[in-house]
């Protein structure tokens, strides 16, 4: 019994000392507030310089591909120092296209590469030791060429060949996502396996269509235990009810579930209210009703007219609701499954900025734990210390990625920026959940204090080390040299 809990809290030690004790030379410094991290992540950004860096992926030789919006795909290898303690190595374009502006995605075997134009998904076939691209070929087009341009790309892990296709609106309150053979504010599965070489799918008719009234959605995942597909989506702008301006709070941003790509028909091909329907986040709204966070509302500038309960009989409410206007732009699932990560790029329609964060949200048993009329499902991870110099003077989350470590890389397209961030508390350790605790904003004071002998050392390596972290090491060293002592000595 005392040797495991001394086994352990050497373990815990050991853990605490890698995940701190790590000199990282050379790395950037932000040009704004150094970041505010959550108690139980380490952060580091380690690339500058990139192009309006969007949607990434790493590939099997452990090199990230970043599209650059409006240039095309940038190939990076990572020299790695353990931890956040990583760097660019080589940078090499890829693909050139101007017109690629967000979406990536990968084969599983690496060697098919998927990037997305407004109009078009190509395919190419991928050599990552040459670090080429040959045989580009089209597989979907005729998408929309105005309005919302990204066309996010997920490739099904659970069901191979099944190719995710995103296409938002082509303006903030668009007509035509009442009609299903438009296509717009949908998102629809293709199966890109044995496609006949001179065959391009059309967006509107084929493929099936897993949901439709999505505004746009830009964040698509796949759970990976049940192979739920959900999808964060960004709301409309300038909206008001009963003749009062409700956009400051209203709409919320949504999570929405989109049933599973095996066959099973639960969930599938629904239609999420929009335009007709948005959904409620702040609850000072004319005529509330029985109405809470996450309800179905009617409201002035819908296309048809509907009531309330209309809205709320007829289409698919949010499985989760966001703050209105913080712009989820991706969500990426851990492996296990307990923890989606969302980016939130921030408000442009709100006099006080919101979003400019990475938020974490608690998963079990492949749904969020948290209700549906959640206001505190989304726990910040990573955000700007004051949103009211944003966009200006912040990062701006945008594309996220897992290495094969399981640390999560953070694009940040208006600074051209990308971040490194890894979990550290230790796995089964307490609080090892993921989710920093309280639901609010972290109460870490990251961004100054650092672990060593001087706060100098933290601001120019500009490592964003929670300051308790210090206190979890002075605490483990003093259990250490109490439990574990004579362990060491006959050591
Ligand atoms: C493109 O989509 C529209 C519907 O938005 C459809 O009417 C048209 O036939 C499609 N064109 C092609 C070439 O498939
Ligand atoms: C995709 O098409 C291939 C070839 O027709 C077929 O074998 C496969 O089952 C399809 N996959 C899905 C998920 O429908
Ligand atoms: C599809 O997957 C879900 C989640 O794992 C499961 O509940 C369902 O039974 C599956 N359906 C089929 C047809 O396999």
């Amino acid at each position: 019994m005392a040797s495991l809990t001394r086994r352990a809290a050497i373990a815990a030690l050991l853990f605490a000392l890698r995940a701190a004790s790590q000199s990282c030379s050379n790395v950037p410094t932000a040009s704004y507030p150094a970041p505010v991290v959550a108690d139980g992540y380490n952060a580091q950004l380690i690339i500058t310089g990139l192009s309006s860096p969007r949607g990434m992926i790493f590939d099997q030789k452990g090199a990230l591909l970043v599209v650059e919006k409006g240039a095309g795909v940038t190939h990076i290898t990572l020299q790695d120092n353990g931890g956040t303690c990583l760097s660019a190595g080589t940078t090499t374009r890829l693909i050139d296209d101007k017109g690629l502006n967000h979406g990536i995605e990968l084969s599983a075997d690496g060697k098919a590469l998927y990037a997305s134009t407004s109009t078009e998904v190509f395919s190419y076939a991928y050599d990552d030791v040459a670090i080429s691209v040959s045989n580009q070929r089209t597989l979907i087009g005729n998408m929309s060429t105005s309005g919302h341009v990204t066309r996010t790309l997920l490739l099904s892990r659970k069901q191979p060949g099944l190719l995710l296709v995103s296409q938002g609106s082509s303006r903030n309150i668009d007509p035509k996502a009442t009609q299903v053979s438009s296509g717009i504010s949908q998102i629809r599965a293709f199966n890109i396996s044995d496609l006949p070489d001179d065959k391009v799918y059309s967006y509107a008719s084929d493929g099936k269509m897993l949901g439709w009234g999505l505004r746009n959605s830009v964040g698509v995942a796949e759970e990976p235990m049940t192979g739920g597909i959900f999808s964060v989506e960004n709301s409309a702008d300038q909206v008001s009810r009963m003749g009062t301006d409700i956009h400051e709070e209203d709409p919320g941003e949504e999570m929405n579930f989109h049933g599973f790509l095996n066959g099973s028909t639960e969930s599938w091909g629904g239609n999420y209210g929009y335009p007709d329907c948005l959904a409620l986040w702040g609850t000072g709204v004319p005529e509330l009703g029985s109405m809470k966070v996450g309800s179905q509302f009617s409201y002035e500038e819908s296309g048809s007219p509907v009531s309330d309960e209309d809205c709320a009989r007829s289409y698919v409410a949010p499985r989760l609701t966001f703050e209105a206007h913080t712009a989820p732009l991706d969500i990426k699932f851990n492996k296990e499954g307990t923890l989606a990560y969302v980016s939130f790029h921030g408000s442009w329609n709100r006099d006080d900025p919101a979003g400019y964060k990475l938020s974490v949200i608690a998963f079990a048993n492949g749904q969020p734990t948290e209700p549906t009329d959640s206001t505190t499902a989304a726990v910040p991870v990573l955000s700007n210390q004051d949103t009211g110099v944003c966009p200006g003077n912040c990062f701006r989350p945008a594309g996220l990625a897992f290495d094969s470590q399981d640390r999560l890389f953070m694009t940040s397209d208006s600074t051209g920026e990308i971040y490194v961030l890894q979990r550290t508390t230790p796995p089964g350790g307490d609080g090892g959940s993921g989710v920093p605790g309280g639901g609010s904003s972290p109460s870490g004071g990251a961004g100054t204090g650092g672990i060593g002998s001087s706060n100098e050392n933290a601001a120019t390596t500009g490592a964003y080390v929670p300051r308790n972290e210090m206190w979890l090491l002075v605490s483990l060293t003093l259990t250490l040299s109490l439990v574990g002592g004579a362990f060491l000595a006959i050591g």
